[in-house]
């Protein structure tokens, strides 16, 4: 390594990668390195990651609850805009780290560091996201990528560098390294080995969180979820915190097999790669929020949003999440939730969330307006007549043009 560094605070999971990391930047760099362990509701025990990152000579060792912030800030603005990656992609991982890159920088400037360092490796989006994210915070801090300045370029040699080291290596329930899985409050990805092979069904073991929709209930269960100004904040009539709200929707939706998605998407830095994600509380508020959308956007207003929306996704996927142009698009998200407040609920059964019912005190939907029965509300037929003659104008030219 070239440039000379004081102190560096590195991203640290508790992983093997980011173990590995650790060990390496203390021997190549010589310098103190600063731990940050972020606390996203991964589902696993974070003091284990504390005593790893002691037992492999962390000093100062930070592990920060940042669930609420996660949901609050990040996950919640993102479902406002009913956003999906390439149609299917609750965009789990992709939101978690603009987070974790704030917190990194803000962790530097605190302890006077001037690098952070991240284990994502050379080939996938988390690079990208990690390193575009401390960009567009603070320009001065310094970004170490290891997996793409170390001669490791294998799991096979990080395997070996481990054993060498000391660190150990994790196993699988069936005594294989395990897969590059990331996890938190929204989802759990997994990717890596037997997925790599598109052709092959991923076996049931890949899954984590969620039951094989066959083995659900066969009673369905109801939830009501309560939305104000386009976020959640209730669930089955008991105020909530956003954190608390999602964690209690991922086990009712874990229970009924929903959210799994196996999908092969095109990541920014140009490959194809396929993975598996379960998303079963993103996956029921997804529903919900078009459920109560429905009757509180007008139309307008709602197809808009739709159209922007792959482009939203896309910049969020690309880690483009702090850019002036994602935040002129939250500014017109945020806008269109104003009334986006009511009561929807939804069947849960055998992996699907269904919509059952919604109600609004801000609804726009009229009964008297719609009914096949006699209404009183003004309403001339005749209107209808002369919308369809002019809308049918242009088609009755272009028709006789063609000689039919
Ligand atoms: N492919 C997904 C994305 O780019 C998930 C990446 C998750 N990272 C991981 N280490 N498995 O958002």
């Amino acid at each position: 390594m070239t440039r000379q560094m004081d102190k560096i605070v590195l991203a640290y999971s508790g992983g093997l990668d980011t173990s590995i990391i650790l060990k390496w930047l203390q021997e190549t760099c010589g310098c103190e390195v600063v731990t940050f362990t972020a606390d996203l509701g991964q589902g696993e025990e974070l003091e284990p990651a504390r005593a790893k990152a002691a037992m492999l000579g962390g000093k100062d060792i930070r592990i920060v609850d940042l669930r609420e912030e996660f949901v609050r800030d990040f996950v919640f603005p993102m479902l406002r805009a009913n956003t999906l990656y390439e149609g299917q992609y609750l965009l789990g991982s992709s939101i978690a780290r603009p987070l974790i890159a704030k917190h990194l920088v803000a962790i530097a400037r605190q302890v006077g560091a001037d690098a952070v360092a991240h284990g994502s490796t050379g080939k996938g989006n988390d690079q990208v996201r990690f390193e575009l994210a401390v960009n567009a915070l603070d320009p001065s801090i310094k970004i170490i990528a290891p997996w793409r300045q170390w001669d490791i370029r294998s799991r096979m040699q990080l395997l070996d560098y481990a054993e060498m080291h000391g660190i150990p290596v994790p196993k699988d329930k069936h005594g294989e390294a395990p897969f590059s899985i990331d996890a938190n409050l929204l989802h759990t990805s997994t990717e890596g080995k037997i997925l790599e092979n598109p052709a092959e069904a991923a076996p049931e073991y890949v899954y984590q969180r969620t039951v094989d929709p066959i083995d659900a209930p066969d009673t369905p269960e109801t939830v009501t979820i309560g939305f104000e100004s386009g976020d959640p904040v209730s669930l089955n009539g008991e105020a909530m915190t956003p954190a608390t709200l999602l964690t209690a929707l991922n086990s009712f939706g874990g229970r009924h097999g929903i959210g799994r998605l196996d999908l092969v998407e095109n990541r920014f830095i140009g490959m194809k790669s396929r993975g598996v994600y379960e998303t079963p509380g993103g996956t029921i508020l997804l529903a919900a929020h078009r459920g109560i959308e429905s009757i509180t956007l007008d139309r307008a207003a709602a197809h808009l949003k739709d159209e922007i929306m792959p482009r939203y996704a896309e910049l969020i996927y690309n880690g483009f999440w702090f850019s002036p142009e994602r935040e002129m698009l939250q500014a017109l998200i945020d806008r269109s939730q104003d009334f986006v407040s009511g009561e929807v609920t939804l069947r849960l059964y055998k992996g699907s969330a269904t919509v059952v019912s919604r109600t609004s005190p801000c609804s726009l939907y009229s009964a008297d307006l719609v009914t096949f029965e006699e209404s009183a509300v003004a309403y001339d037929h005749h209107d209808a007549e002369g919308f369809i003659r002019l809308n049918g104008l242009r088609l009755r030219s272009w028709a006789a043009r063609n000689g039919r």
